[in-house]
């Protein structure tokens, strides 16, 4: 995925020389014979296979409680996502089960989805939390977010998202639960270690474009980076508003106009679109994707795995989404959950792209062409996923 002349920066018979968790060596065949002739390594045939960096899924919201298949009854009976939202269903009703349950039953059910996960290919996930509201279970969902990753073999970047509805303590006050947000949640949340960065939802059914800055001025004194839900059912200046806060990313992006995509660009914000949610809530504006590719703005692909607006945990099939519903080229898809989605996360740096120095997260597939992974709807696992270095599951051969 390194940017190059070849199309995916594509290496025809390849080699990746691993050593630890890091690459060590990555090239043609050609010199694989000098670099690894040096060495005393054991030497793996992959066949013709196709190796893929190690997928990167930079929007989930994969720990919760209950499931929502009575609201997904509703919205097919005519009422929408915004209506049920408003009679206290949707996000609240998730919030509900989320704090009624406990910290191993939301783990394991956690833990589950993110295995099926890891088999699709993902080496690297985010996590928000956000189906909590208050203290103790925002912390909840974020210290599974951090166990998952000890117990499973992929790598988790916490994201604190308690800007994402207004809890029933605070009903009619936004500005206090936002003033408690900035003055009591997110500090002690921080002061745990438990986050990589703060994410809020921007939309005329949750936080005003005014509560968001705040909550992204008591992120970034604290130091913490800022990503947001933006402009996903109405044009809230969402992503100018992240752009101004150089945010790591600017997600959903479906309203947002064509003429923010330069702030983006010089922000060096990354566009995350989440095709899953757009299928899911039978949406019909699709983000402005030729604005960002005319100024250049790096455009990822997540699944946003949640319970209400995209049950979803295939990237295989937000691959395939992408394209169709959003016209990315295969080889843009493929960035959007490599290179794209590691500067979304800030560790382009280590990952998101096969480089010496960088971790040994890779896929191996069943595949000659990386077209192959975005053309069918949801394509068939990887043989193999490795990261760090070790077989995270499936084998090499
Ligand atoms: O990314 N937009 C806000 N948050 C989620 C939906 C969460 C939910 O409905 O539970 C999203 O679409
Ligand atoms: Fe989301």
């Amino acid at each position: 995925m390194q940017a190059g002349a070849e199309p995916y920066g594509l290496i025809d018979h390849g080699f990746i020389v691993v050593a630890g968790e890091r690459i060590q060596d990555i090239g043609t065949a050609d010199s694989v014979h000098r670099i690894a002739g040096d060495l005393d390594c054991k030497r793996i045939d992959c066949g013709r296979r196709l190796i893929t960096p190690g997928l990167i899924d930079c929007h989930t919201h994969l720990v919760y409680g209950g499931n929502r298949a009575s609201e997904f009854e509703l919205r097919l009976t005519g009422t929408s996502y915004a209506d049920i939202a408003a009679a206290g269903g949707g996000i609240q009703s998730t919030v509900q089960a989320t704090r009624n349950e406990a910290e191993d039953v939301l783990f394991d059910a956690a833990r589950q989805r993110l295995q099926r996960m890891i088999n699709q290919g993902i080496t690297t996930v985010e996590i928000k939390s956000g189906y909590g509201l208050d203290t103790s279970t925002e912390s909840k969902m974020l210290r599974i977010a951090q166990r998952l990753e000890h117990e499973l073999p992929v790598s988790v970047h916490k994201t604190f998202l308690g800007a994402h509805a207004l809890p029933p303590e605070y009903s009619g006050q936004p500005d206090s639960y936002i003033d408690h947000i900035c003055q009591d949640m997110l500090p002690a949340i921080a002061s745990e270690s438990l986050v990589n960065s703060v994410d809020a939802f921007c939309e005329t059914i949750a936080f005003s474009n005014v509560q968001t800055r705040r909550v992204f001025t008591a992120a970034s004194d604290l130091g913490l980076p800022v990503r947001l839900h933006a402009d996903q059912l109405s044009d809230s200046g969402g992503a100018s508003l992240a752009a101004e806060f150089s945010a790591l990313s600017a997600d959903h992006l479906e309203y947002t106009n064509a003429a923010v995509a330069k702030n983006l660009a010089t922000a060096g914000t990354v566009a995350v679109l989440l095709p899953g949610a757009f299928y899911y809530l039978g949406e019909t504006t699709r983000p402005p994707v030729k604005a960002f590719r005319d100024c250049d703005v790096d455009i990822a692909v997540a699944t946003d795995m949640n319970p209400g607006s995209s049950p979803m945990e295939s990237i295989l099939l937000a691959l395939n989404m992408a394209c169709i519903l959003f016209a990315l080229t295969p080889e843009e898809a493929l960035r959007g959950v490599t290179v794209a989605a590691a500067r979304a996360l800030g560790v382009l740096h280590d990952r998101g792209t096969l480089e010496p120095a960088k971790r040994a997260d890779f896929a191996l597939w069943n595949a000659t062409e990386p077209a192959e992974l975005c053309y069918p709807i949801g394509a068939p696992q990887p043989v193999c996923v490795v990261n760090s270095g070790q077989i995270a599951t499936g084998g090499l051969v």
